[in-house]
């Protein structure tokens, strides 16, 4: 059996219907590649006691083994997620979100406006990665090749 995993999109515009979902579906497919199966994905909107409850729902109710959330990292006033995150994690992950940056930051320099944060929560992992795709897709490539390992090693 795949790893149990739960995409979130957090985002006013997503959530609105003024935008395509382009960054969570992405992440929806690139799940498989880790042997990921997409449990529960969802669209919110950027605010932070929503954030929260979602991830603290996708952990202790959908005990997802991963939870990868795309948007609201940046520095707009109403990017919260990575607040949210440090919320509900009992562990950070620094070492991911530094990997994501500096191996990304050699293609484009805005990977520096991105506040992610990564952590555990209970037997759960939870990395937030930026809203745009490219970013996601950059992103994801950095961690990948240690995620298998990152989820044996929680249980
Ligand atoms: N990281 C990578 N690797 N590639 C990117 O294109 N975009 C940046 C950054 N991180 C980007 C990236 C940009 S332009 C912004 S504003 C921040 O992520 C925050 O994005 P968010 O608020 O949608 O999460």
């Amino acid at each position: 059996m795949g790893w149990k995993v739960g995409v979130l999109t957090v985002s006013d515009r997503v959530f609105r219907g003024e935008r395509d979902d382009r960054g969570g579906l992405l992440l929806c497919e690139l799940v498989s590649r880790i042997n990921g199966e997409v449990a529960v994905y969802e669209i919110i909107p950027d605010e932070q006691p929503v954030i929260e409850a979602t991830l603290v729902r996708f952990v202790d109710e959908v005990r997802c083994d991963l939870v990868l959330t795309t948007g609201g990292t940046g520095f707009a006033p109403r990017d919260v997620t990575p607040e949210a995150t440090k919320a509900v994690i009992e562990k950070e992950a620094p070492g991911l979100t530094e990997m994501m940056r500096m191996k990304t930051l050699l293609k484009t320099k805005y990977a520096s406006l991105s506040r992610s944060v990564a952590g555990i929560r209970k037997e759960t992992l939870i990395i937030n990665f930026p809203g745009n795709p490219k970013g996601v897709q950059e992103c994801f490539d950095v961690v990948q090749p240690v995620l298998s390992h990152a989820l044996a090693l929680i249980k």
